[in-house]
C-alpha cells in the first residue's frame, strides 16, 4: 500500500515498503506549503523524479539530490544538466523507454504537451529537452503523474497499456489542462483513481476541484486531499 503525500503543486512524495521517491520536488518557495511543514532538508528519499525543467518543478532537485545521493531519473538532457550541476546519481531516461530499477519499482516515461527549459536570472534559458510523464510501478500498484501537460490523445494509448490505479494530473489551467480537459483526461486513461493538482498555488491557476468532481463523475474516484495530506493506493 504505498503512501502518496500531496507536497502542494505538482510535487508528490511516495512512500513504498522498501522504495521511497518524490517527483517534482518544488519546495522552497512553493506558496501551497504551509509554513514549517516541508522543507527540502526534511526530504529523504531514494529516488527524485523531474518531469520538466521550470522552477516549480525542477525545485529544489539540485539540494536534495546533493544532500541525499537520492538518484535523479529525468530526461536526458535534464540530467546532463543536472551533472554540470554537480550531480552525480543520475538515471537518464527518455519518453518511450522503461526500465526496472527494482523487484518494487519500475518507471516509463511518456509524452507531455508543455514545455521545459529552466530559466533563471544566471543561466538564461537552458534548453532541457521535452517535458514528460511518469507512469511508475511501485509494489504492484501503478500510478501516472503525467507532469504538466495540455491534454493529448495519446492519454489512451497510456490508459490501455497501463492499468492505473491512481492518475495525478494537473486541473489549473492557463498553463496546463483545466477542469474540463481534466476530466476529459480521465476518460482516456481510465484510472482507478485520480488526484487533480496545480490548481492551488496562484490566483491564474485557482480552480474549484469540486468542479472537476462534477465533470468526472462517475468515471474515476475523484481523490480531493489537501497539501500536506496523504492517501494510500
Ligand atoms: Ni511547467
Ligand atoms: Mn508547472
Amino acid at each position: 500500500m504505498p503512501k502518496i503525500t500531496w507536497i502542494g503543486q505538482s510535487a508528490v512524495l511516495v512512500e513504498g515498503n522498501k522504495t521511497k521517491f518524490i517527483i517534482d520536488p518544488y519546495i522552497t518557495g512553493n506558496p501551497d506549503i504551509k509554513e514549517g511543514t516541508f522543507t527540502p532538508e526534511g526530504i529523504d528519499v531514494d529516488y527524485i523524479l523531474v518531469t520538466h525543467g521550470h522552477w516549480d518543478h525542477l525545485g529544489d532537485t539540485i539540494a536534495i539530490a546533493k544532500r541525499t545521493k537520492a538518484t535523479v531519473i529525468a530526461a536526458f538532457e535534464l540530467i546532463v544538466y543536472l551533472q554540470r550541476h554537480g550531480i552525480e546519481n543520475v538515471h537518464p531516461m527518455h519518453i518511450g523507454g522503461a526500465h526496472r530499477f527494482s523487484d518494487d519499482f519500475w518507471v516509463k516515461l511518456t509524452i507531455a504537451q508543455h514545455g521545459s527549459a529552466v530559466m533563471n536570472d544566471e543561466e538564461g534559458t537552458v534548453y532541457t529537452g521535452n517535458p514528460v510523464g511518469f507512469v511508475v510501478e511501485i509494489d504492484g500498484k501503478t500510478i501516472y503523474h503525467s507532469g504538466d501537460t495540455g491534454l493529448f490523445l495519446d492519454m489512451q494509448l497510456i490508459g490501455e497499456l497501463n492499468n492505473i490505479d491512481l492518475a495525478m494530473i494537473p486541473i489549473g489551467d492557463n498553463f496546463t489542462m483545466g477542469v474540463a480537459d481534466g476530466a476529459k483526461a480521465v476518460e482516456f486513461l481510465k484510472p482507478k483513481a485520480v488526484m487533480p493538482m496545480h490548481y492551488l498555488a496562484w490566483d491564474l491557476i485557482k480552480q474549484d476541484p469540486n468542479e472537476f468532481i462534477k465533470l468526472v463523475g462517475d468515471k474515476s474516484e475523484v481523490k480531493i486531499i489537501q497539501p500536506g495530506e496523504s492517501l494510500t493506493i
